[in-house]
């Protein structure tokens, strides 16, 4: 069977990896992919536009494609599953209408309301007067979200009046239509993703990702710069109140909204001191790098959970089984990231990072005259798994000690939380 990925990221890169480990699947065909997915052995890439939903759907018709994979919200949001269903292909991400539970977080926070989702409580502007009132009532610190995909720019988590009011002006300024703003909460956040079929759901081993810039989780928010799984913070009945209290729920009531949903549902979630998990956001495909961490811990072939999605027979799997263990991501990004950084850095030693049995998921690379060169913000992520967690981040940081490339940043301090430091 040929599988088509659409993404050019780390998680599209480590999704290729594990559908490759099936005998079943002979190529993974990415579009657009990246200069690392051009040269794994079973990969190829090919250059159609991610929004040339004509063009995927004729590649993917005159191709035998088994099935398409999408693994970015953007085309999701944009309804490439729609358009791909009409043409009779087979599609794992939920449609246009399904993928609002991302691109809308006024519409994810309304669906979680009626459903009884435990989420922040929090109040809907559409113009500024208003919401700045609001917030000089409420008191810092406060939240203030876009209503839209902003790609992990559109949150602000205020600690003064002023700054929330400065985060409301701008997002206006910007031209978001409706701004949310959210109560503050602490504790611990992780990230529960669920396959669903439409009807039921299968979790994944809980993740924990590092989005700030730097160690201690400090500076600017990024895309993601490491993960570990499990997260030994969510333990069997933490994950059983996810289930039941969270995911489950939901997929009711999108099928309440006749909604056909099948796909990842991607919770982040933050887990209060008490132990209560409350939603802060859902996403509506794999995480990234959480699913770095996730699926080598696998053992479920991915191509069955994928088809049990699409074909609505999720029930009838036996349950996922996983690798004893744990495994640990660390991301290498360009100098100056997530801000302005540089191109084109000559990128050395992915293979003898490999031979110390890790392995490397490229993102932002490209080949220039057969050269790995960086290509982006988040650059590539080194996996290792171990008998403990504490193994894998350290086979993990060996191995990301063979890689270099000019301006080469990653932080140290990936799986902190867990190793109690
Ligand atoms: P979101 O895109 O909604 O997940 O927000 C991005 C990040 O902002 C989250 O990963 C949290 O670190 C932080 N955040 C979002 N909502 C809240 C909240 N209500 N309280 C505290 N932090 C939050
Ligand atoms: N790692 C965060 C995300 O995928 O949105």
């Amino acid at each position: 069977m040929k599988v088509l990925v659409v993404g050019n990221g780390g998680r599209e890169h480590a999704l290729a990896w594990k559908l490759l480990q099936s005998q079943r699947i002979k190529q993974v065909i990415f579009i657009p992919g990246n200069g690392g997915t051009a040269t794994t052995e079973g990969c190829q890439n090919f250059p159609i536009r991610v929004d040339d939903f004509e063009g995927i759907a004729r590649f993917a018709l005159v191709n035998g494609i088994s099935l398409v994979v999408v693994g970015p919200e953007l085309p999701l949001a944009a309804g490439i599953t729609d358009y791909l269903q009409q043409e009779n292909l087979m599609v794992f991400g939920p449609t246009q209408e399904g993928a609002q539970i991302e691109s809308s977080k006024n519409w994810a926070k309304k669906l979680m309301q009626s459903a009884g989702i435990p989420t922040a409580s929090f109040a809907t502007f559409t113009e500024v007067e208003p919401a700045k009132a609001y917030v000089q009532e409420q008191g810092a610190p406060i939240v203030v979200k876009a209503d839209g995909l902003a790609a992990g720019k559109g949150v602000t988590v205020a600690a003064t009046v002023e700054e929330a009011q400065l985060a409301v002006e701008s997002l206006f300024e910007k031209g978001f239509g409706t701004v949310i703003i959210e109560e503050y909460l602490t504790g611990q956040e992780v990230s529960v993703l669920a396959l669903t079929d439409g009807l039921s759901i299968r979790t994944l081993l809980p993740a924990q990702d590092h989005k700030p810039i730097g160690e201690g989780d400090t500076g600017e928010n990024t895309g993601g710069m490491g993960a570990y799984a499990p997260a030994p913070i969510v333990n069997q009945a933490l994950m059983r109140r996810i289930e039941q209290d969270i995911l489950q729920p939901v997929v009711e009531a999108l099928r309440e909204r006749d909604i056909d949903y099948r796909g990842v549902l991607y919770a982040g979630l933050m887990i209060t001191p008490a132990g209560d998990p409350i939603v802060l956001e859902f996403n509506c495909r794999f995480g990234d790098p959480e699913t770095q961490a996730i699926l080598p811990l696998l053992e479920t072939p991915l191509e069955d959970l994928l088809f049990a999605c699409t074909k609505q027979q999720l029930s009838q799997l036996p349950p996922i089984t996983w690798k004893p263990g744990a495994a640990a991501c660390v991301v290498a990004a360009s100098e100056g990231y997530p801000g302005a950084y540089q191109k084109g850095k000559i990128i050395t030693g992915i293979e003898q990072a490999q031979a110390k049995t890790a392995t490397v998921f490229c993102a932002g690379t490209r080949l220039v005259q057969q050269q790995l060169v960086t290509d982006g913000g988040r650059v590539l992520g080194v996996t290792a798994t171990g008998d403990t967690l504490e193994e894998a981040i350290a086979q993990a940081y060996a191995a990301m000690d063979c890689i270099q490339f000019e301006g080469m940043y990653y932080r140290r301090d990936i799986g902190y939380r867990a190793m109690g430091n």
